[in-house]
């Protein structure tokens, strides 16, 4: 076994735990059983942080608003971080989403669109993946948001988990329902590599999808790729594909050497939600390490 071998799952002890919800959907679409499953499972799972990456509404009015504020002020007390999502501006109200399209969500969720959350094994950038004059489904990652995420993660020492949250998904889902990815997502792709972001956090696709995203762009550095968790709706009926009238969310575990997700489905009102799937990757931190093992006088000798 070299220093580098992938651990089995059970043998690494978290040091961080991260609950990953998506889509609320407050309005018509939600599910008040459903939102109390969660509520109680936020609870027995005892995470470290909760992040809800965006749709918090269905149709961004005050009442939705509030509601989905009362469900977040129901979370165990941990930090919290919320980014908005299409669904959260105005879509009808035309005047109103051209002039002042967060006015609500930051009066009542949060005044930040681009929040950062350090923890002391993680640092979290929170992105506004929003486009409400232009690309309103599609939403889009401006250049000065990178810029953003470069100076918060220049700083970062390699142990921590660099981690981004936005609502619209940068790869698209392994399935054929044809969702258009966010415009310009491998340019950020690109610079999030750079940076050396082990992970991305997103929702908007109504489906979950845990992979990597060398699944769809292999980019300029074809060994290191960004592991990427979508969460489903997670109190919804809006699920869709393998999540149509489903409900799902992850559970993150950061540990030392991998990073562990755990994608998890209602079940019933008495089950509530139980694990579906596991993955484990390695973080980008033994990667980094490996390539400095590879290249170190000894080894590339005897290559
Ligand atoms: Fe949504
Ligand atoms: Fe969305």
């Amino acid at each position: 076994m070299t220093p580098f071998t992938l651990m089995n799952s059970t043998e690494e002890k978290p040091e961080l735990t991260i609950l990953h919800m998506s889509d609320l959907h407050f309005g018509p679409p939600l599910v008040l059983e459903v939102a109390e499953a969660a509520l109680r499972s936020a609870h027995e799972l005892k995470p470290d942080a909760i992040v809800v990456s965006g749709d918090l509404t269905q149709r961004a009015t005050r009442d939705q608003f509030v509601a989905a504020q009362k469900f977040i002020s129901r979370f165990p007390r941990v930090p919290v971080m919320v980014v908005p999502g299409n669904h959260d501006v105005p879509l009808y109200r035309v005047y109103q989403r051209l002039t002042k399209p967060h006015q609500l969500y930051r009066e009542i969720i949060d005044d930040e669109l681009n929040p950062t959350l350090q923890l002391d094994t993680a640092v979290i950038v929170g992105l506004d993946s929003t486009a409400p004059r232009s690309a309103i489904t599609n939403g889009r990652i401006h250049a000065w948001q990178l810029n953003h995420c470069s100076k918060i993660f220049s700083d970062v020492p390699v142990d921590k988990v660099k981690i981004v949250v936005a609502h619209h998904h940068f790869a698209p889902a392994p399935d054929y329902l044809h969702d258009r990815t966010m415009p310009k997502s491998k340019r950020a792709i690109m610079r999030f590599v750079e940076l050396d972001v082990d992970l991305i956090l997103g929702g908007h696709l109504h489906r979950a999808y845990i992979g990597n995203t060398l699944d769809f762009y292999p980019g300029a550095h074809r060994e290191r790729g960004i592991i990427i968790a979508q969460s489903g709706t997670t109190t919804s009926r809006r699920g869709r594909g393998r999540e149509q009238e489903k409900n799902s969310f992850n559970v993150i575990k950061i540990c030392k050497k991998t990073i562990q997700i755990a994608h998890y489905l209602y079940f019933n009102a008495s089950h509530g939600f139980i694990p579906n799937s596991y993955h484990t990757f390695r973080r980008i931190n033994q990667q980094l390490e490996q390539e400095k093992f590879d290249q170190s006088p000894g080894v590339r000798d005897t290559q």
